[in-house]
C-alpha cells in the first residue's frame, strides 16, 4: 500500500504560510483546511487564500472544506486547480452529483464523514469518489485527541475499497501522530492526516517519522 502524507497547515504559522509550505516540501500533499464558522465552530480560510497558496505550494494540495452547502462551493475550490477537494457529505445534499462536478472542474473529487456519521452511503456510491475522508477527531479544531472508535468504520471502508477494485484513497484525519499512525494503518488508512504532529517540531524530520512508522505496517 502505498502511503501519502498530507501535512495540516491549520497548525502552521498564518502569518507565513508560502514559508511554512516551503518546510513541507517533502511531503505528498498539503491539507488546508477551510472552516466557514457554521459547518464547524472556527473559521480558518477562503477561495482567495487558497487560490494563492495553489499557486505557490511546492505539493498538490488536499482541501478539505468544513463548510456548509457543500454542493455549491466544493466545485469553485476545484477551479482554484486544487488536486482535490474534500466536502463533508453531512453538508451536501446530493453527495454524487457534487463528486462529479469537483471531478469536471479537474480535481480528484473526495467525501469526509465525522466520526459518529455513518458511511454506508458513502460506500454504496464508492465508484463516485477518488477518496474517501474518516475524521478520526469531531471537526474544527487541531491538537485533539484521536478516536479509536472509528477504526471498525475505517476497517469497513478498507474492505469495500478492496472488494470493489477501485483505487479510492483511505484518509485519516485528526489526531495522527507516531502513537496512533500504526493502529489508522493497519487498519486501512493510506493517506495521513497530520497538524500538530508535523509543525509542532522540525517538519521534515516528522513527516519522515510518521512515514517510516506507517511503512512499517502498510
Ligand atoms: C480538524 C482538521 C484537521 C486538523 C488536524 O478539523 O480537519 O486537519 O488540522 O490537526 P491534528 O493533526 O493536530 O489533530
Ligand atoms: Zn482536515
Amino acid at each position: 500500500m502505498t502511503i501519502r502524507i498530507a501535512p495540516s497547515i491549520l497548525s502552521a504559522d498564518f502569518a507565513n504560510l508560502e514559508r511554512e509550505l516551503g518546510r513541507i516540501a517533502t511531503a505528498d500533499m498539503v491539507h488546508v483546511d477551510v472552516m466557514d464558522n457554521h459547518f464547524v465552530p472556527n473559521l480558518t480560510i477562503g477561495l482567495p487564500v487558497v487560490t494563492r497558496l495553489q499557486q505557490v505550494s511546492p505539493v498538490p494540495l488536499d482541501v478539505h472544506l468544513m463548510v456548509s452547502d457543500a454542493d455549491t462551493n466544493a466545485p469553485k475550490y476545484a477551479e482554484t486547480g486544487a488536486a482535490s477537494v474534500t466536502f463533508h457529505i453531512e453538508a451536501a445534499t446530493d453527495p454524487v452529483a457534487t463528486a462529479a462536478a469537483i471531478r469536471s472542474n479537474g480535481a480528484r473529487a473526495a467525501v469526509a464523514v465525522k466520526p459518529g456519521t455513518d458511511i454506508a452511503p458513502v460506500l454504496d456510491h464508492l465508484d463516485a469518489y477518488d477518496m474517501v475522508l474518516l475524521m478520526t477527531v469531531e471537526p474544527g479544531f487541531g491538537g485533539q485527541a484521536f478516536m479509536p472508535q472509528v477504526m471498525p468504520k475505517l476497517a469497513a471502508a478498507r474492505a469495500a475499497v478492496a472488494a470493489s477494485g477501485l483505487d479510492v484513497w483511505l484518509e485519516v484525519d485528526g489526531g495522527i501522530a507516531l502513537d496512533t499512525v500504526e493502529e489508522a494503518v493497519s487498519n486501512g488508512a493510506d493517506t495521513l492526516v497530520a497538524g500538530s504532529a508535523v509543525y509542532g517540531g522540525d517538519p521534515a524530520e516528522r513527516i519522515a517519522g510518521l512515514r517510516a512508522a506507517a511503512s512499517r505496517v502498510a
